[in-house]
């Protein structure tokens, strides 16, 4: 017995989520232009297994298959992302109907199936094109995005009323222009804060937009937010270097998107660093930050894991190899970071709703001989979660929704189709779908709306 059963609020929006690059598949012919991630995962050495987004889940394919899987599963919505180079191969321009038409058909079959469609207008594959103009560090960036998603909510407003401009800015930031992990690649921390600012600009000028075209529906923004805790509270370095975490990871964007403006004392921070050179801020121009805080209905978190600033000692190095305390993506489990971090943002960042737009494990997952997948972990990590989730909403914290990542196990970036995060397995040789035993669970308890023990 891990927990009690904790029932969730009436029409709790229960979901699963995915994006474009991660389950779509890339092959050419059908008008897509070649994103970010197709030159990046054509650089030696980038993608841990060597792999691409060549097939991946075969999911321009076989979307009917993976919207029935959603379907048995119960999911009320389905959080995907539209692949900006489908619509517009070059970034801007001329649009490419084909792929206008393939989310058409993909939420067509949603909607016959009751599920309601959340659509994230960038999940990080940006069109080639740009990248090649200066990507997120050239300001036009920022208006290329506003106007490709207004085109895009201007053809779906019909039969889409969820819109999220972003997904995890500080990913698109840091590991792609600071630590260089994620395309486009870069090594440059002044990039890092470039980027980050005209990604922020790229929201709010996006959600002017949806508010014009769509009064109707509701927008926001998907961060990752990783609670900050020191390794040994009271001591004043580990304290202090969680405060700096907390500012670079989550405060970098949950102020201008709330308050519009930037933490004075990460500016300051970054500037002691060195990081800006001789432009200093440049970058940002006046009105920008009152662009980002445009009024949100929902913020969208993403919640794996925490942070912990200064030395935990040998034997939690050592904790690394146990599946009950880290995933196998070695990120700490620590579910009572997720109550932490809702009690806080309900504080510091009140907003009209928020709803998890990912939450997940990835496990090492075997293949019985016949052929059942049994996540013991994973299933567990979903318990430990969702009984958080619960109590958060017990509290009166108006969190509405609940996205799992991911439907199907897929191309994890730079780790490549090594790590499944997947409740339903992908047989990648045969493109085979089969539902894990964390899925079953998790179809109960959508059906129960109702949060029970594991063991
Ligand atoms: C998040 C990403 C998502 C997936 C999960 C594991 O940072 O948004 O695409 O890779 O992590």
């Amino acid at each position: 017995m891990i927990m009690q059963e904790r029932a969730l609020p009436k029409n709790f929006v229960w979901g699963a989520a995915s994006s474009s690059f991660q389950i779509e598949g890339t092959i050419p012919g059908d008008g897509r232009g070649p994103s970010i991630w197709d030159d990046f995962c054509a650089q030696p050495g980038k993608i841990l297994d060597g792999s691409n987004g060549l097939v991946a889940c075969d999911h321009y394919r076989l979307w009917p298959r993976d919207v029935e899987l959603l379907s048995q599963l119960g999911a009320k919505a389905y959080r995907f992302s539209v692949a900006w180079p489908r619509i517009f191969p070059e970034g801007r321009g001329v649009a490419n109907a084909a792929g206008l038409d393939f989310y058409k058909k993909l939420v067509d079959g949603l909607l016959e199936k009751g599920i309601t469609p959340w659509a994230t207008l960038y999940h990080w594959d940006l069109p080639s094109t740009l990248e090649h103009k200066g990507g997120w560090r050239n300001r036009d960036t920022a208006y290329a995005f506003a106007d490709y998603a207004a085109y895009f909510v201007e053809q779906m407003r019909d039969r889409v009323k969820h819109w999220i401009t972003h997904n995890e800015p500080w990913c698109v930031a840091v590991l792609g222009h600071r630590t260089g992990e994620h395309a486009p690649g870069m090594k440059d921390p002044r990039a890092a804060l470039e980027a980050a600012h005209h990604v922020l600009l790229s929201h709010g000028l996006a959600m002017q937009r949806i508010r014009a075209l769509a009064p109707d529906a509701e927008a926001g923004i998907t961060l990752n937010l990783n609670p900050s805790y020191p390794a040994t509270p009271g001591k004043a370095s580990d304290e202090e270097a969680a405060r700096i975490f907390d500012g670079d990871f989550n405060r970098w964007y949950l102020d201008p998107v709330f308050r519009g403006s930037y933490p004075q004392d990460m500016m300051k921070h970054y500037e002691e660093q060195g990081v800006l050179g001789a432009k200093g801020w440049d970058f940002i121009q006046a009105g920008d930050l009152e662009t980002m805080a445009q009024p949100n209905d929902f913020l969208g978190v993403n919640f794996y894991s925490r942070g912990v600033s200064g030395d935990r000692g040998p034997a939690e190095e050592a904790a690394k190899k146990d599946p009950l305390r880290y995933t196998g993506m070695g990120w700490e489990i620590y579910p009572q970071g997720l109550q932490d971090l809702f009690v806080r943002l309900a504080q510091d960042y009140p907003a009209k709703a928020y709803y998890i737009t990912e939450n997940g494990a990835a496990y090492d997952d075997q293949l019985t001989a016949d052929r059942q997948v049994n996540d013991p972990h994973r299933l567990r990590y979903y318990a430990l979660h969702l009984d958080q989730v619960a109590q958060v909403c017990a509290r009166g914290i108006p969190l509405k929704g609940y996205f799992a990542w991911s439907i199907l196990d897929n191309f994890e970036w730079a780790f490549g189709y090594e790590k499944r995060f997947g409740l339903v397995y992908v047989d990648y040789a045969t493109q085979e779908r089969i539902p894990k035993a964390s899925f079953h669970w998790l179809k109960e308890v959508i059906a129960a709306n109702k949060v029970f023990d594991v063991l």
